[in-house]
């Protein structure tokens, strides 16, 4: 099982949904490179430092795309990202002193999270946009 971004993913605003894309495929390439070593537990970390390295730079344009528009759940959203930030952070900072290799349930919780926040939160942001649309 891996993720692919499909329409069901999509918020509707061009930019984020190019940068989930992005993310999600970094995703799917972290999935490749450990289905691949699984058994050595061999992992290139280039991977793992890319997809966090974009990581952050999709949630702080996001950040400000929401304080633009005037998002006000904006606090419980940015929370949703430092908490997944920290998860990965942790999880990186372990892998590197090999006190830790990455396992199939660190990539499940990736990859559903992923998921499960765009579909929820993300989508959240485009809702409260339309609403705001005067007719
Ligand atoms: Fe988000």
């Amino acid at each position: 099982m891996t993720i692919i971004w499909d329409e069901s993913l999509s918020i509707n605003i061009y930019e984020i949904d190019k940068q989930h894309e992005k993310l999600i495929s970094l995703v799917s390439d972290l999935h490749s490179a450990f289905m691949q070593n699984k058994h050595s537990g061999h992992l290139n970390k280039d991977i793992l430092q890319s997809m966090l390295d974009f990581t952050k730079e999709h949630f702080l344009y996001e950040e400000r795309y929401m304080e633009k528009i005037c998002y006000p759940d904006i606090l419980f959203h940015k929370v949703f990202h430092s908490r997944f930030l920290k998860k990965i952070t942790i999880y990186k900072e372990k892998i590197q002193k090999r006190k830790l290799f990455l396992n199939r349930d660190m990539m499940i919780e990736l990859m559903e999270w992923l998921q499960h926040h765009i579909k929820t939160e993300d989508k959240k942001i485009t809702l409260f946009e339309w609403s705001q649309l005067k007719l």
